[in-house]
């Protein structure tokens, strides 16, 4: 049901079809991950088909190697009228010791749209631990950053 479910987990093996020219997991799949995890984190939470409208800055901290376990969280962190901030943050694992280890991090955004591709209105997030209200926080300030970001990319806008 809607603004029931705000958090989703995809959990898979990175395959031999996920490599890069070093041998390692390619940027790209890693952003295909989060963009499915993130839509079907944001899906689930309004009950809508969605659209990302916004990536913001991804960080790839450490290497994902094929073969590992990869672990895909995303949950909703902040929502607007008709927009939902989504933190994506993948870690990975070797099969034979599961410890789990960050490799990467952003905030995607995605906004519900009806069958026009106009946007609709989505659930209210409202965070109820300390976790959560410390995550919306962060949300909110990214706002602030993105604006400035915005007007600097309008320039080169075509
Ligand atoms: C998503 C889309 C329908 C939104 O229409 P729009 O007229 O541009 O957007 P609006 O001005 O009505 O804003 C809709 C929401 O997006 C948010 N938004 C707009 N620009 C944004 C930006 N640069 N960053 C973050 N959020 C933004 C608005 O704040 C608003 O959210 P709110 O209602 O919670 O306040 C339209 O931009 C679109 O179709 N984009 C392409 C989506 C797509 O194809 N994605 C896949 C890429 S491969």
């Amino acid at each position: 049901m809607k603004g029931e479910h705000h958090a989703i987990t995809l959990r898979f093996l990175a395959q031999p079809t996920d490599v890069n020219f070093g041998g390692k997991v390619h940027g790209g799949a890693a952003m295909k991950w989060i963009d499915q995890a993130g839509y079907a984190c944001a899906t689930g939470w309004s009950g809508s088909y969605c659209v990302t409208i916004y990536v913001g800055g991804i960080r790839f901290f450490k290497p994902i190697l094929i073969g590992n376990v990869v672990e895909v969280r995303a949950s909703v962190i902040h929502t607007g009228k008709t927009s939902m901030h989504i933190a994506v943050d993948v870690f990975a694992a070797d099969p034979k010791t599961l410890e789990f280890v960050q490799c990467t991090h952003c905030i995607i955004i995605f906004v519900a749209v009806d069958e026009h591709n106009s946007p609709i209105p989505v659930p209210k997030w409202t965070p109820t631990t300390a976790e959560q209200i410390d995550l919306e926080q962060y949300a909110i300030r990214l706002i602030e950053l993105r604006k400035a970001i915005d007007t600097e990319m309008q320039s080169y806008r075509l």
